[in-house]
């Protein structure tokens, strides 16, 4: 039988239960599979990396190594909800990298958003091969490969190696424990394993995080004003109860400036642009009519907290014509 192929009498995971026997079975199957030797797994925060994260913990305690690189486009708080749940609850043995100069040198001045993606995803191979070679007696690597991941990559979409590139001699044998899972299932999963909603029902994040949010050439300042805003968003939408509803939701801030006055002085400041979409599959999408007294609130923070801001903006474009993501 194709491994890779899900088997069309196989329950779609919907409850605590099926999660339950779903993680007893692949338990057994790791076992099997790894026996007493070390597996390495890329932990991004991301729920499908989180979930099989917590799944090898179970299985195979400390032989699991989990590496997290901090690549310093995470949203605030992120890496450290990582090491928290990973490192001080769940007990893993996980290496964090806090690689935010390496990145944001090697991007000082990359305009380019191709050229922007291209060079976070190649810094993050050479940090993760890093790494890598600094662990002894790895065998295998853990990927949070899921089915959708395996569909495109047959229909030539993409390639699901979400740690594709590696050279050939650190090419190790693949764990993929819930590459015949749906997303939604991958939460269920999550959830009966314990880990937070807020992990399980992340929204959406692209691999190079806010770098493609902060549009044009990457500064230090602007990045830090955009992780501000975004926080905000966040907690203003998840007091509203506006978590699982709204689909995704992010801020931009892009790299030009406009005239604003603070405390009778001219300014010259950046914009925020408040990011709003549903969608059932990200290949068209639509903004929803948000509440105007929460796009009020969400404005007003904004421009009381955010240092180096004078105006907030909500983009109301629909994809097409607009991407979803600014760059
Ligand atoms: P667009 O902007 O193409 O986005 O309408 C569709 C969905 O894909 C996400 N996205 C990315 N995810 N790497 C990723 O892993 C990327 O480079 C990337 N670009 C866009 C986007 O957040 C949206 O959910």
């Amino acid at each position: 039988m194709d491994s890779n192929k899900r088997p069309e009498n196989m329950t779609r995971i919907t409850t605590p239960e099926l999660a339950q026997a779903f993680i007893a079975e692949q338990i057994a199957a790791v076992k099997k599979q790894v026996g007493d030797k070390k597996v390495l797994l890329a932990l991004s925060g991301g729920v499908d990396s989180s979930v099989v994260a917590a799944l090898l913990i179970k299985a195979i305690g400390k032989q699991l190594v989990c590496v997290h690189v901090n690549h310093g486009l995470m949203r605030k708080g992120e890496s450290e909800q990582v090491v928290k749940v990973f490192r001080d609850q769940l007990g893993a043995n996980l290496i964090y990298i806090d690689a935010t100069d390496r990145f944001l040198d090697k991007l000082a001045g990359v305009a380019d958003p191709e050229a922007k993606r291209k060079v976070i995803g190649g810094e993050f191979i050479r940090v993760f091969e890093e790494e890598a070679r600094k662990i002894s007696g790895i065998e295998f690597l853990a990927q949070g490969t899921i089915y959708p991941d395996i569909i495109e990559s047959d229909k030539g979409v993409k390639a699901h190696h979400n740690v594709g590139g590696l050279p050939e001699d650190l090419k190790f044998e693949l764990v993929e424990p819930v590459k015949l899972l749906f997303k939604d299932e991958v939460r269920v999963v999550g959830t009966a394993l314990g880990l937070p909603a807020s992990m399980v029902h992340r929204q959406p994040f692209p691999g190079p995080g806010l770098g493609v949010r902060c549009t044009g050439a990457i500064t230090r300042d602007r990045l830090a004003a955009l992780r501000e805003a975004d926080a905000i968003l966040r907690e203003e939408f998840e007091k509203a109860g506006l978590v699982g509803k709204v689909w995704q939701y992010f801020t931009i801030v892009p790299d030009y400036r406009s005239t604003g006055v603070r405390n009778g002085n001219r300014v010259f400041d950046w914009p925020v642009i408040i990011r709003a979409v549903n969608t059932v599959d990200a290949m068209s999408a639509t903004v929803p009519e948000l509440d105007w007294a929460l796009l009020k609130k969400i404005t007003d923070r904004i421009l009381a907290e955010v240092p180096g801001v004078c105006r907030v903006l909500y983009d109301l474009s629909p994809k097409a014509p607009a991407t979803i993501e600014w760059e």
